[in-house]
């Protein structure tokens, strides 16, 4: 069994925000709010101001975002009206940290850089997150400035209070980093409905040895398991994702526990599981594996054969083990089944002690290795049958589901 912690990136960010950056000592802390983003998918293109490059080079963000970061109107010969470009890319415009002088401009109109040229141009919704001395902060001409714009429907990100640069005590502090990203993404429309929850995801198929070279295995691709682990990142949990081998790259931000057999499955679930406030089971677990797995190539045929009477034993049943002693978790188990699909599905919910079954009928070419899936929910009140959806769709249905059985 191999774990990885790393967050390799994985999936193409669909949304972009245009973060703006002007010239104040926290400007240093946008570098967290930018990996903040990039971990839930969204992609991020930096505009600092000219005053902003003196506390922070660009060539940070440039590294983070490996994008171009703008400061000067004129400073892209290739983009001859960059203000409006940036402004058209953005799903959702924040500004962190803004001083009070880029507040004043932005709340009466004045475009005279690059910044605030774009904040004029965008459609899209501005979040703000200012930062700057107590005492301008509480001033009348500030509190108007912020009054006016969210009266205009900015949204604001309220500066904390506390030991300021200047050493004033006082409110004028940027607002907490995760404030910062999870108002961004709320506006973007990613619901963080599981932060602070551990999820613990089985995924792929699991690999039986017979001999050094061949092997007991399913269909499985990890698509389904890789997808709802992507989906819990996203809406805030911390994950877990124990996989059998596939050929998929791990999900931005998710803990990997890689693993070959059932019994390396089981391990790594009931250690994962100690934590885990959701479960979800969505491996194809071998259900048999060879009694021994032999050390050298098995011979075929003859006198010699030692392949045709293979003996098998069964795998430990890993939901149903975990499932039997689950407390206050919530347990997603699937039911994967070729006839009586629902019948079936009902059976495991009871024999397997989950709190729902995630039920797909499997078989000519349906469910394994597809990148859509048909399903139904099953619990002790209800059977619900889903329409034909991606498995990434589908992975935000079955977090949505989990969470009616969180107390
Ligand atoms: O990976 P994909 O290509 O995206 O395909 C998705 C899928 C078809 C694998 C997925 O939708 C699915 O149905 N996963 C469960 C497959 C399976 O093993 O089903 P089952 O009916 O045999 O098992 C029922 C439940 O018990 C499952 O939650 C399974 O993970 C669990 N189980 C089974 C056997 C075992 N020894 N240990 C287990 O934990």
């Amino acid at each position: 069994m191999t774990i990885d912690a790393s967050n390799s990136t994985n999936a193409v960010p669909t949304k972009t925000v245009v973060l703006g950056i002007t010239g104040c000592i926290a400007a240093y802390k946008s570098a967290e709010i930018v990996r903040g983003l990039q971990k839930a998918g969204v992609r991020v293109k930096v505009v600092m101001t000219e005053h902003a490059t003196h506390f922070v080079d660009p060539v940070t963000f440039r590294s983070l975002t490996h994008e171009k970061v703008a400061v000067g109107l004129f400073d892209d010969p290739s983009d001859p009206i960059h203000h409006i470009s940036l402004a058209q890319e953005a799903d959702v415009m924040l500004l962190a940290p803004c001083t009070a002088n880029m507040l004043a401009k932005i709340a009466n109109g004045i475009a005279d850089d690059l910044l605030s040229t774009t904040v004029l141009a965008t459609t899209a919704p501005l979040v703000i997150a200012p930062a700057m001395n107590v005492h301008m902060y509480e001033n009348p001409a500030t509190r108007y400035n912020i009054g006016k714009l969210q009266i205009r429907g900015v949204h604001f990100v309220e500066a904390g209070t506390g030991y300021l640069a200047c050493g004033d005590i006082g409110k004028g502090r940027l607002a907490d980093v995760e404030d910062i990203v999870s108002a961004t993404l709320s506006m973007l429309g990613v619901k963080r409905d599981l932060a602070g929850k551990h999820v613990m995801i089985t995924a792929g198929p699991t690999v039986e040895p017979i001999d050094p070279v061949r092997y007991i295995t399913n269909r499985s691709s990890g698509k389904t398991g890789y997808a709802i682990a992507r989906a819990a990142f996203a809406r805030g949990a911390d994950v877990t994702l124990i996989s059998g081998p596939v050929a998929l790259q791990a999900p931005e931000g998710v803990s990997m526990v890689y693993v070959q057999t059932a019994d390396e499955m089981l391990a790594a679930a009931q250690e994962a599981f100690k934590s885990a406030d959701i479960g979800i089971f969505a491996a194809a677990v071998a259900d048999m594996k060879p009694a021994r797995a032999a050390d050298h190539k098995l011979k075929k045929g003859s006198d010699d054969d030692q392949l045709s009477g293979i003996e098998l034993v069964e795998n430990p049943d890993i939901l149903e083990t975990l499932a039997a002693n689950k407390g206050s978790r919530v347990v997603v188990g699937f039911a994967a089944e070729t006839d009586n699909v629902i019948e079936n599905a009902q059976k495991k919910l009871i024999s397997k002690h989950a709190d729902v079954i995630v039920a797909n009928q499997v078989g000519e070419g349906m469910a394994f290795g597809t990148d859509d899936n048909e399903v139904w929910f099953i619990d002790d009140e209800d059977t619900e049958g889903l329409p034909r959806m991606s498995k990434a769709n589908l992975a935000d249905a079955i977090l949505s589901k989990s969470l009616e059985f969180l107390s």
